[in-house]
């Protein structure tokens, strides 16, 4: 499996913010609501929710679908969720590059703002298809290219490391979505601006969803402190004449269907 130290460190990462995640997932609860409403109506059905984090919309999940199962690969996240969602959920700790779900054996996988962080996505799209059933649906979301670049271009004035992760492009979803295995049936991708008091306020809110591990692995003490005044006052170019700082986030949400043998 590929770059399994990553995930690793990204497990990590999201499981310390397991308490603060709920707070802190004000663009999440957007656009797993705008999720939801993708959503079959049928009731008698099988749905996973993949890389579950808190629980939330499993919950709701939970609450219409005869069988609901959240996945992730954090286990301090799937505690959390654990303890505090519907008993009938069932929680498997796993990573979608190998889910330990049968061949054929799932209606629908709905993933919220997941996928973005595994890197490899034509093996996760494998995957998924392997554990649908023909005519199964994958109702996603998650981030493109242009998500997040006042932040990438403002460290870009202090060196040259890499400090946001690798979003992809809307040309490489079409791709991996659309191949004899499968089909994009819809998908739309919408610019949100989410407006921070300063700096500081963005990176708290990351580090409050544990979605800051690349940051996370910057320099520390004076070096690291200078570096990040640097770049907190490029980012000042962007600032808005009401004062507040914003950051972009291109999101991409698609409804995939598994395509019969
Ligand atoms: C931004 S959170 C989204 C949580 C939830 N879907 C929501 O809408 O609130 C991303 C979640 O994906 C999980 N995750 C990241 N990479 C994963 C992988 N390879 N396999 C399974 N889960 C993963 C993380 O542990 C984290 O809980």
């Amino acid at each position: 499996m590929p770059d399994v130290l990553n995930r690793v460190k990204i497990a990590k990462s999201f499981g310390s913010a397991s308490k603060s995640y709920d707070v802190s997932s004000r663009l999440q609860r957007y656009t797993g609501k705008h999720l939801m409403s993708l959503l079959p109506n049928r009731t008698d059905i099988t749905i996973v929710d993949l890389g579950s984090g808190t629980g939330f919309f499993t919950d709701i999940l939970a609450s219409k679908y005869q069988q609901t199962i959240g996945v992730d690969i954090s286990n301090k996240m799937l505690t959390f969720a654990q303890e505090n969602r519907s008993k009938e959920i069932s929680w498997l700790e796993a990573d979608a590059y190998h889910l330990p779900l049968k061949d054929n054996s799932i209606d629908v996988i709905y993933s919220n703002l997941v996928i973005q962080w595994c890197d490899h996505l034509d093996i996760i799209v494998k995957e998924i298809l392997r554990v649908l059933k023909p005519g199964g649906l994958f109702i996603f979301s998650t981030l493109l290219d242009g998500t997040l670049h006042e932040l990438k271009s403002s460290w870009a004035q202090v060196d040259d490391e890499k400090h946001v992760i690798d979003f992809k492009t809307p040309e490489y979803m079409e791709s991996v979505f659309d191949n004899g295995s499968c089909k994009l049936l819809e998908h739309k991708t919408k610019n949100l601006v989410l407006e921070y008091q300063n700096v500081m306020h963005l990176a708290r809110e990351l580090k409050g969803l544990g979605a800051n591990h690349v940051a996370k692995e910057k320099g520390k003490g004076l070096a690291g402190k200078d570096k990040w005044n640097k770049m907190t006052s490029s980012y000042q170019d962007f600032q808005e004449p009401s004062g507040i700082y914003p950051a972009t986030y291109s999101v991409y949400s698609g409804i995939v269907v598994k395509l019969n043998d």
